[in-house]
């Protein structure tokens, strides 16, 4: 079975159809520019010119940055403050024509890493986070996902993790490897006090460059990065919608 899977971020909104019984996409993603601002209206719009693109008109998964309640956006962290409520699977389908599910970003990439990626057949904890723009959690438990995790959010030494250890502070901080891992480090000890995971799966861009901070991390549990990259969100969200 094919569905479009479409990763909105906060600097672009990527597409390709999957074929999720391989977890593999058929083409190369199209990728436009996230509308800024990105009030619903425009990021709506911008789906549609991805479904319009591949000529789409059957079911699309959608991963979003924020916690997505039955298809209504409740946090919005990293995004314009007037998506809070907005049912964001209507307005897609809205305006796609087509049948669209909704997922929060992370949950769709722990998605794809757990059928065909890091976390394949792994029973027990796992935990995903993706480290991007902001950090984005992602909790099963043999298997099974716990939706809507936001534990980027929570509080190291009164600070917000995503405010201390996200790639988007390391890099306007200009910090070293070792200075940002020592960092990360302080937030993945303290998810490992609270949540004893069995595996720990690193996504986001910054997996890719995972020699240069892994060997920093001292938590105890196996921690490996992602294995399907910037691919995960657009896979994990048409698995969602499957
Ligand atoms: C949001 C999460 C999202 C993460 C990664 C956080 O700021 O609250 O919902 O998964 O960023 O995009």
């Amino acid at each position: 079975m094919q569905i479009l899977g479409i990763d909105i971020g906060g600097s672009g909104i990527k597409g390709a159809p999957v074929d999720i019984e391989r977890g593999e996409m058929l083409t190369g993603r199209f990728r436009i520019p996230t509308p800024q601002p990105a009030k619903p209206k425009s990021v709506a719009e911008t789906v549609a010119e991805i479904a319009h693109h591949f000529d789409w008109h059957g079911p699309i998964g959608c991963g979003f940055p924020a916690a997505i309640q039955h298809g209504v956006v409740r946090t919005a962290a990293n995004i314009h403050k007037k998506w809070i409520g907005v049912n964001a699977s209507n307005q897609f389908s809205a305006k796609t024509q087509c049948p669209v599910t909704v997922i929060n970003d992370a949950d769709a990439a722990g998605l794809a890493e757990m059928q065909f990626g890091a976390g394949r057949g792994r029973d027990g904890v796992v935990l995903i986070v993706t480290i991007g723009t902001g950090l984005g959690t992602a909790i099963f438990t043999d298997g099974r996902l716990l939706p809507n995790t936001e534990l980027g959010h929570i509080e190291i030494d009164c600070e917000e993790a995503e405010k201390l250890a996200s790639d988007a502070v390391r890099k306007n901080e200009e910090l070293s490897w070792q200075d940002w891992a020592q960092r990360f480090d302080r937030y993945l000890t303290r998810m490992e006090k609270l949540l004893w995971p069995d595996l720990i799966i690193l996504g986001g861009g910054i997996s890719k460059h995972h020699a240069k901070f892994l060997p920093y991390l001292t938590v105890n549990a196996e921690v490996v990065p992602a294995q399907q990259g910037n691919e995960a969100g657009i896979i994990g969200a048409a698995l969602a919608a499957k």
